[in-house]
């Protein structure tokens, strides 16, 4: 969740793919494939991430390749993109196994309410986050919305993982 474009984007990915590859080839059983749902906001540039995959699948099948260059059957990784944001549903019903998210949950689904006073003055000056010198009414305000987004992340998240996930 929050895959941006960069480098970044597929490393989890590779990490989930080669750590299913090791334990199949471990447990001497075919590797099994792996589905990938890849999410960020809509004006995500998925496209560069679409243009890094020819790369990404053939160090995929390198993985396959032991030291004596025998051929193992690597895993197949199936890559899709679902734009949208995470603070909303994404995903049907039990539908996922296994979600991760790296450094972008603290991203809020809006600026806290309480940031303007009832009159209308604005709170925290021209700071666009809680800063040293913001009031502390600011610094609750943005913990309170934190707490509302992360809560709702959870619900919705819990709705679309398979029990067990
Ligand atoms: C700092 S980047 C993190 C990128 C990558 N996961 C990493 O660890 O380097 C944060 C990403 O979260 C995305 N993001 C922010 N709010 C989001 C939301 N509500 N739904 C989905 N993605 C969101 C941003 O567009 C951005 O690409």
């Amino acid at each position: 969740m929050g895959c941006s474009s960069g480098p970044n984007a597929l490393i989890p990915s590779w990490e989930a793919a080669e750590a299913l590859h090791m334990a199949a080839r471990k447990q001497n059983r075919k590797p099994p494939a792996l589905q990938v749902f890849l999410n960020d906001l809509t004006g995500n540039d998925f496209n560069t991430i679409f243009k890094s995959l020819p790369s990404f699948h053939q160090k995929l099948k390198k993985l396959g390749k032991d030291h004596h260059d025998h051929d193992h059957e690597s895993v197949s990784c199936f890559i899709a993109a679902v734009p949208g944001s995470f603070h909303g549903r994404l995903f049907p019903p039990s539908f996922l196994h296994f979600v991760f998210s790296s450094f972008s949950l603290h991203w809020l689904s809006q600026a806290p309410d309480e940031l303007v006073s009832e009159s209308g003055v604005p709170l925290n000056k021209e700071n666009i986050y809680p800063a040293k010198t913001s009031p502390p009414g600011v610094h609750k305000a943005y913990l309170e919305q934190f707490e509302k987004d992360f809560t709702r992340f959870l619900k919705l998240r819990s709705e679309e993982l398979i029990p067990g996930g």
